[in-house]
């Protein structure tokens, strides 16, 4: 594909400083940016900040008759292949909804004939506005891919939804509306495989050995790689978690039931093996409930659980992107650098969960390959699966 040419459209909102990553971000992904500032928007960043990353003019007015004469707005508005609005506020998504053009910003958006992706930022209260609500459907009718804001807490003291997404995550969106508007998803005909959950060794009817994986995390990928194109199953240990859109789900409790599973559905392109499938179960188990019986507790002998990553890694049916996860709670990337190379996988994802990743909604990876390591700051899952996801397509491009 040629270098991807992206207009983006900086509104007036705090998270205007994200575009300035934003746009190295997109630069480092080998795509060209020119900026259009909005009077709002340089309330928080300047046009030399912008200018001086993407190494191109930043616009911010429409009455710049040396401009127009250079460059009209009707070109500037159809000379990218996509253009993006980063922050998209509430004003902004409301002027775009009713066709108001009185800016420069307003204007180009009006004039273009390329696709348009919005990502909104702004305060909980406003995201949730029946105005909003009502604007970002107009617009989503009108073929304007709108994103869903980040939840967490905000600039202004609240929580919910409404932050901008991580700029990795943005610029994950673009190379897949980019693929799009190529008629081209990145993972189509691929199949992905996703194991997802803890799972449960029982000991006796009514007990078993569990962890506290959520399975947000696997779920969160499959869904992800689903939206990417591909076909997925997801393999996925006890959890009460809806299943994502367009992928099929396969439901287990135990390790060895998840082995089986694994391998009933290969053969698969890619495989990510997110479940915390315990290493041990009850080497024997009871049909019957054990009772107290006054002689102290009884002894609960283990026996091994298979290693499904490392089996498959071994095995001939081994899919030619296989990505092992790991949790640890020291020296989470010496741990993952070591266990890449004793499961035989291509990709460990590190996570340090000494704190309250298991079961929480944010994470901090590390994806670490044989080329070295990526480190991605703190995010929502969803948005680590998106950022994930991107780099599997790209190892597939
Ligand atoms: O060795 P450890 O359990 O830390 O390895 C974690 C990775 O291995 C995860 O990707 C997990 O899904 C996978 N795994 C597995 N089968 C096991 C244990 C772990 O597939 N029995």
């Amino acid at each position: 594909m040629k270098a991807p040419r992206i207009l983006l459209i900086v509104g007036g909102g705090i998270a205007a400083y994200k575009a300035c990553e934003l746009v190295r971000l997109i630069r480092k992904g080998g795509g060209s940016v020119t900026c259009v500032l909005t009077n709002g928007g340089a309330h928080f960043v300047t046009a030399m900040t912008l200018a001086a990353l993407s190494e191109n003019p930043v616009h911010t007015t429409l009455w710049d008759l040396k401009n127009e004469a250079e460059m009209g707005h009707i070109q500037l508005s159809r000379q990218a292949d996509l253009v993006v609005v980063c922050p998209a506020t509430a004003d902004l998504l409301a002027r775009m909804a009713a066709g108001i053009a009185d800016d420069l910003a307003s204007t180009l958006l009006l004039a273009t004939d390329k696709p348009v992706l919005a990502v909104p930022a702004m305060n909980v209260r406003m995201w949730q506005h029946a105005a909003t609500r009502r604007n970002v459907a107009t617009l989503r009718g009108d073929g304007v891919q709108v994103l869903e804001p980040d939840e967490g807490p905000m600039a202004c003291g609240e929580f919910g939804p409404g932050r901008l997404p991580e700029p990795v995550v943005i610029w994950a969106a673009i190379e897949a509306s980019l693929g799009k508007y190529n008629e081209h998803l990145p993972l189509t005909g691929k199949h992905v495989l996703v194991t997802a959950g803890p799972t449960h060794e029982p000991i006796d009817p009514v007990r078993y050995i569990a962890n506290r994986s959520s399975g947000k995390q696997g779920f969160a990928i499959a869904e992800a790689a689903a939206i990417a194109g591909a076909r997925v199953t997801l393999v996925a240990g006890p959890v009460v978690l809806p299943t994502p859109t367009g992928v099929d789900r396969v439901d287990v409790e135990s390790a060895r039931e998840m082995a089986d599973a694994v391998e009933a559905a290969l053969p698969a392109d890619i495989a990510v093996l997110v479940a915390a499938v315990a290493d041990w179960r009850a080497a024997e188990y009871t049909g019957r409930k054990i009772k107290k019986n006054g002689a102290g507790p009884p002894a609960l002998a283990l026996a091994e659980n298979p290693d499904i990553l490392a089996g498959l890694a071994k095995s001939n049916r081994r899919p030619s992107l296989l990505v092992g996860f790991a949790a640890e709670t020291n020296n989470v990337l010496e741990h993952a650098a070591e266990k890449r190379l004793r499961k035989g996988v291509d990709w460990i994802v590190a996570n340090d969960v000494s704190g309250d990743v298991m079961g929480g909604a944010l994470n901090t990876v590390h994806i670490v390959t044989a080329h070295g390591t990526e480190s991605l700051p703190e995010m929502p899952k969803s948005d680590v699966a998106r950022a994930l996801v991107a780099r599997i397509a790209d190892a597939f491009a």
